[in-house]
C-alpha cells in the first residue's frame, strides 16, 4: 500500500489491517466483548483511526469476535484480511464496483453444505486467500475442490479441504483439461485468488458458460468475451465494513469464534518476525521476493 500510495492521504501514514489481541477497554453498549478477552478483528481500509501495525487499536465492536483456546493470537492474526476476501467473494451480492456472487452463507439457514455436489476451481489455492476459500467452499457443500498450487503445499492444502491439487506450473491453457479429467460437471464457480490478468483468462477458460468468476483485483477480461460466455465477474474488495458489504461482515462476525473453535476455519501457517513492528520493513522484502503458503505476524510490544 505504501508503494502503490493506496489509501495514503499524507505522510507520516499507520497501516496494517489484521491483529488479534487482548480487550483493555470496551465503549458504551458494548455486550459481546468484555475487558480482558482474546479477540481478532477485521480493520477497515478507510479510516485511519484502525490501523494495526501499533500496540493499541480502535475497533468497532461488530466485527471483533472471541479468539477460542485452541487458536494461539498469533494464529488469529493471520485470518481476517484474507477470510474477509473469500467470504465477500463467495457471499455477498452481485453488485459495482466491489461485490460477490451471491451464494448462500453457511451460517446461514439451508447455506450449509447447500451447493453439495457442484465443483469449484480456484486459482491460487496456497494464497492466504486461497486458503480461507477452500474453507468456506468445503462448509458451502462444494466437491471437489480443485486449486492450482505447488506440489510442495498438496498436503497442507488438502488438510484445509482441497480435493485436488494441480501444479501451479503447469502452463496455463492446459488447465481447462485437466480440470475436465477430474470432473465430468461443468464448473459453474471459479476464483482467481491471484488477479492477473493471464490467471484471470485461465479461469475464464476453465468456468463453464453461464458460471461465475471472482477476481481480487481489477477485471482485466474482455466485456465483449464476457456477456458471448455470459459470465459473471466479482471483483473482490475485502472491507466487512463498508456499508455495501456490511451484511455478509456481520454475518461473518457474528459466527466466527463458532468456526474457529470447531476448527472449520483455520489459520494460516505463520512466521513471527523478530524486533516486532521494526521486522515488519524486512518482512515486506521477504513476500515481495515470495514465500509460500506462509504469513508473518509482528508483535508490537516486542519493538525496541
Ligand atoms: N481485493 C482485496 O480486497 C484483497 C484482499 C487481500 C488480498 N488481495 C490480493 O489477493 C492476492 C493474494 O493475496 P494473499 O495475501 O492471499 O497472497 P499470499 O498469501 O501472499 O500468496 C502467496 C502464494 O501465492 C501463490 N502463487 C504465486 N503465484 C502463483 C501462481 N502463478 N499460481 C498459483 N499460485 C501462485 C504461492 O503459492 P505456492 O506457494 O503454492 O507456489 C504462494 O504461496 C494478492 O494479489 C493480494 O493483493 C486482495
Amino acid at each position: 500500500m505504501a508503494e502503490m500510495g493506496l489509501y495514503v492521504t499524507e505522510w507520516p501514514i499507520l497501516f496494517g489491517a489484521d491483529a488479534a489481541g487482548v480487550v483493555k477497554k470496551v465503549g458504551e453498549g458494548v455486550t459481546n466483548v468484555a475487558v480482558g478477552d482474546k479477540v481478532l478483528h477485521a480493520g477497515t481500509f478507510a479510516d485511519p483511526a484502525v490501523k494495526t501495525f501499533q500496540q493499541y487499536v480502535v475497533m468497532h465492536s461488530d466485527f471483533v469476535a472471541k479468539v477460542p483456546s485452541n487458536i494461539t493470537l498469533d494464529q488469529a492474526a493471520t485470518i481476517p484480511l484474507t477470510l474477509a476476501t473469500a467470504a465477500l467473494g463467495l457471499y455477498d451480492k452481485k453488485q459495482k464496483p466491489f461485490g460477490g456472487i451471491g451464494l448462500t452463507a453457511p451460517w446461514l439457514e439451508g447455506g450449509r453444505g447447500k451447493y453439495a455436489g457442484q465443483p469449484i476451481f480456484i486459482i491460487g489455492g496456497a494464497t492466504g486467500v486461497g486458503q480461507h476459500t477452500i474453507q468456506l467452499a468445503k462448509l458451502s457443500g462444494f466437491s471437489p475442490i480443485i486449486v492450482t498450487a505447488s506440489p510442495s503445499n498438496t498436503a497442507y492444502l488438502q488438510s484445509l479441504g482441497a480435493t485436488h491439487v494441480l501444479d501451479r506450473h503447469t502452463p496455463l491453457s492446459e488447465l481447462p483439461a485437466l480440470v475436465r479429467a477430474l470432473t465430468p460437471a461443468p464448473i459453474n464457480v471459479g476464483y482467481d485468488a491471484l488477479g492477473y490478468p493471464e490467471t484471470q483468462q485461465a479461469l475464464l477458460d476453465v468456468v463453464a458458460p453461464g458460471g461465475d468468476i471472482l477476481t481480487v483485483r481489477d477485471v482485466a477480461l474482455d466485456a465483449a468475451a464476457l456477456a458471448a460466455r455470459g459470465t459473471y465477474v466479482g471483483r473482490v474488495f475485502a472491507d466487512v465494513q463498508m456499508p455495501a458489504h456490511r451484511q455478509v461482515g456481520l454475518g461473518l462476525y457474528q459466527h466466527l469464534t463458532q468456526m474457529l473453535e470447531a476448527g472449520e476455519v483455520k489459520p494460516t501457517r505463520l512466521e513471527v518476525l523478530p524486533g516486532g513492528l521494526e521486522g515488519i520493513p524486512e518482512g515486506l522484502q521477504r513476500l515481495k521476493k515470495g514465500v509460500s503458503a506462509l504469513k508473518f505476524v509482528a508483535r508490537p510490544h516486542e519493538t525496541a
